[in-house]
């Protein structure tokens, strides 16, 4: 079987290392990719998406796995090249994706389908998000549009809620678009990926993200410094809750709708005193949340997502391990305001009981790996209790090092003690 995987960073280094182990030795390729996912992956000679779409065809390509979620919406949409060309996808449609790119339109199907989410209004101008907003805080505000994880505000009082409608209205720093003033939840967060084809699904382990740059939950927000992953992360009560308040009526709703899904779907969840209420979908597995699941994924992922491209769910080809996950991220100096790239990398040749996945690294002149980015590795370890896998997970990123590292050291430890 070939398989092409689309993206470039550790999440996609995950993927990639997942398909890899799966029974039937796929044969893989990757684009863009990077030079850790290229010595499992071979590089695909494309420059876009139609490019990418000639070369598939003409290379054969029996699967392609959406990894990132910028191509499902870009131009015509990955899946739905893929589709018009006969090659089977993992990854939804540009119709469905929208439930990512527009947060007004994945507001609008929660309430149509009777989803619980916080309360939302769309506005389209400053003076209309003030009204909006009543002099109500803390408020939550939310740009309508892809923004590179810098578009959504959590605003104690007003001061800070008019600096950001500032940016979005007068400095027009995410282009046009309007913004959705949101009730603020409180509540542990929790991120659940489901498998959906069609109108069946399966719910993989739930992890959770460390979003900030700083231990306590301090600092600015950043793509994710770690993860941790668990089926003991929910309880089973909590998990039966979700699966009947959110998954089923989110697949149910999706088939209603005509909006075609086959691939991961990540719900962003709250676990507020009124019960799990969505923050955010999204089209695609968690970074790093993906870096944290996928070693706690037996069997057959290549098989499970071929079949699903294809209109079947194989729950038969996947298992979940039962025990803790525990992902730590290194940052290169910087992160999250800039990045630092060239920074030689040590200590990568240790190797034990943990996996290392690259994020943004790059191999150097001397055939060495130096960082090429902001979030550089992820270092991930399991274990039958958390404190085991926290322990191992830590104690293996103490192995490398490069100057100006970053590091989270309360990840699988804040909010659980
Ligand atoms: P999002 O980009 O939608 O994932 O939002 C980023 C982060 O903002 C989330 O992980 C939450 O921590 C926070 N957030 C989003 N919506 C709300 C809300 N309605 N109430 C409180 N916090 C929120
Ligand atoms: N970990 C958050 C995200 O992937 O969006």
């Amino acid at each position: 079987m070939k398989i092409l995987v689309v993206g470039k960073g550790g999440r996609e280094h995950a993927l990639v290392r997942a398909l890899a182990e799966s029974p039937g030795n796929p044969e893989l390729f990757c684009f863009p990719g990077s030079d850790a996912i290229f010595e499992i992956a071979k590089p695909v000679a494309a420059d876009g998406l139609e490019s990418l779409i000639a070369w598939m065809k003409s290379n054969a390509i029996d699967l392609c796995v959406a990894g990132e979620e910028s191509y499902l919406v870009k131009g015509e949409g990955l899946a739905n090249l893929c589709i018009k060309h006969g090659i089977p996808c993992w990854g939804p449609p540009k119709e469905s994706a929208q439930l990512e790119a527009s947060k007004e339109f994945a507001k609008e199907f929660l309430v149509r389908n009777g989803i619980p989410t916080a309360r939302a209004t769309a506005t389209a101008s400053l003076d209309e998000a003030r009204a909006a907003i009543g002099g109500k805080y803390p408020t939550v505000l939310k740009f309508d549009g892809l923004a590179a994880g810098k578009g959504v505000a959590v605003c104690p009082d007003e001061i800070s809620a008019l600096a950001f409608l500032d940016e979005v209205f007068t400095q027009r720093r995410f282009g046009p678009g309007r913004v959705l003033v949101e009730d603020c939840l409180t509540g542990p967060e929790v991120s659940i990926f489901a498998a959906i084809v069609d109108e069946r699904y399966l719910i993989f382990t739930p992890a959770r993200d460390y979003k900030r740059a700083l231990d306590g939950d301090l600092g600015p927000n950043t793509g994710g410094m770690g993860a941790v992953a668990s089926r003991q992360l929910v309880s089973i009560e909590m998990l039966e809750l979700i699966e009947e308040e959110i998954v089923i009526p989110t697949v149910a709703g999706l088939n209603r709708e005509g909006l075609p899904y086959r691939g991961f779907l990540y719900f962003g969840l709250m676990l507020t005193p009124d019960g799990p209420q969505v923050i955010e979908y999204n089209c695609r597995f968690g970074d790093p949340e993906c870096q944290a699941v996928m070693p706690l994924v037996n069997g057959d992922l290549a098989g499970f997502c071929l079949a699903g491209a294809n209109g079947e769910l194989r729950r038969d080809l996947v298992s979940f391990d039962d025990g803790w996950s525990v992902c730590v991220i290194l940052a290169s100096a910087g992160y999250p305001e800039s990045s630092r790239s060239g920074d030689p990398i040590s200590g990568l040749e240790n190797s034990g009981d943990f996996r290392v996945y690259h994020a943004g690294t790059r191999k150097n002149a001397a055939a060495g790996w130096e960082t090429h980015g902001g979030r550089v590795l992820a270092v991930v370890a399991g274990g039958g209790t958390r404190q085991e896998a926290v322990a191992k997970a830590h104690a293996a990123a103490d192995l490398t090092s490069f100057p100006g590292l970053q590091r989270r050291r309360d990840i699988g430890i804040l909010n659980f003690d």
